[in-house]
């Protein structure tokens, strides 16, 4: 679609002026401004004790902000208890009663809300049915997976049709490749039911698989609110840049500015052309981020030139399947990775010199760590 021609959702949480202490003195979210719009999948990301779980219990009202309003629909919650605020949630540790049946587990949203018994049992039937576990309505959670409870948490969470579906990293307690499979199995829940869900975790490829858009958390301050892609090309700081995808830092000092781009000279030697993205200008300490599948290895000898030539040592390579790593010491970082071409594992010695080469459009010029 044309850019000004779309006609965005209407915005069905706003976050306005939020703070929130629980001693009184530390803020612990430092005033959130954010909205979400309806049918969006938005996941606050970030390490913890950065603040996600108390933005998301304000917003399902078990916390209470200092400061600032919450509006669901443009009306303001502060008033409104949490069974009434029409939103489900899903925790990591499932929450399910373990003395209730699936079926009864997943019925308990309804039956709270005083549903009648026919459309408890038809909608309990449907819960099941997109979980795919209509077979095992009758066990209890005890005798079901770590994944299976989840997926029932999920239904229970889904059956009463709640506007607005809070996660709180729900997958966290699962292995790996189950992780994965849930994600793309909430993603097209999502896609297909058009639910508004926000979702907290604090695992970076998880929310880049999942997300519309993520909001970036440090120490209660969102650092940026973007898209994914625009994260991961366009970070805003050295903290995004670093906590979205793999990313190599070289310190040093601007030199000269030349409109979007400047001169930038490394602390150990060497001079490179980056990307002004965060640094004032001349004369200012910078963090380089570099993306190692932006970066080429050109072998000792080799003529080729390249933009942005450094010199640098092997120090191991990692084999990881689908792609293999090299770690070397650039300009004295001494894990500085790049992504290998196929069939250029096996190729690199320990202790062998290289030059790397990479475009200025690939390395961004951020505040110094
Ligand atoms: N109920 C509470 N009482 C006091 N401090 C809390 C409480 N819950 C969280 N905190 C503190 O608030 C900060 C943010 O915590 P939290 O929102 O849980 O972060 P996250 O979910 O990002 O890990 C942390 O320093 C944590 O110790
Ligand atoms: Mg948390």
């Amino acid at each position: 679609m044309e850019a000004g021609k779309v006609t965005p959702a209407p915005v069905l949480v706003r976050f306005s002026g939020i703070q929130k202490t629980y001693d009184g003195e530390h803020l612990v979210v430092k005033n959130l401004d954010l909205d979400i719009r309806k049918g969006e999948f938005i996941t606050l990301l970030g390490p913890s004790g950065s603040g996600k779980t108390t933005t998301l219990m304000m917003l399902a009202g078990f916390e209470v902000p200092t400061q600032g309003d919450i509006y669901l629909s443009e009306r303001p919650i502060k008033n409104v208890p949490p069974h009434k605020r029409d939103i489900g949630m899903v925790f990591q540790n499932y929450a399910l009663f373990p003395h209730l049946t699936i079926a009864e587990n997943i019925a308990f949203p309804l039956s709270v809300r005083n549903t009648n018994k026919a459309e408890v049992q038809e909608r309990v039937s449907a819960a099941l049915r997109m979980i795919k576990m209509e077979t095992l309505a009758q066990r209890r959670p005890g005798q079901l997976s770590g994944g299976q409870q989840q997926r029932v948490a999920l239904a229970r969470a889904l059956v009463f049709n709640p506007q607005l579906v809070l996660m709180d990293e729900p997958l966290g307690a699962l292995d790996k490749r189950l992780r994965e499979q849930m994600q793309l199995e909430i993603k097209q829940l999502h896609e297909t039911m058009g639910i508004t869900i926000v979702y907290v975790t604090h695992d970076q490829s998880e929310a880049l698989t999942m997300s519309d858009r993520i909001a970036v958390f440090n120490d209660g301050i969102v650092q940026q609110i973007d898209r994914p892609d625009a994260l991961y090309e366009h970070p805003v700081n050295s903290f995004v840049a670093h906590f979205i995808g793999e990313n190599n830092v070289l310190a040093g000092t601007v030199e000269t500015v030349d409109k979007d781009y400047c001169r930038v000279a490394l602390a150990r030697g060497g001079t490179v052309t980056a990307r002004m993205a965060n640094v004032s200008g001349a004369g200012a300490s910078t963090s380089l981020s570099v993306r190692p599948e932006r970066i080429a290895i050109i072998p000792e000898g080799t003529s080729s030139d390249g933009p942005n030539r450094l010199q640098a040592t092997v120090q191991n390579t990692i084999y990881l399947g689908d792609h293999a790593l090299a770690v070397l010491d650039v300009a004295g970082n001494a894990e500085f990775m790049v992504k290998l071409q196929p069939g250029m594992h096996g190729s690199l010695r320990h202790g062998e010199n290289v030059f790397i080469s990479f475009r200025p459009e690939d390395c961004l010029a951020l505040d110094p760590v």
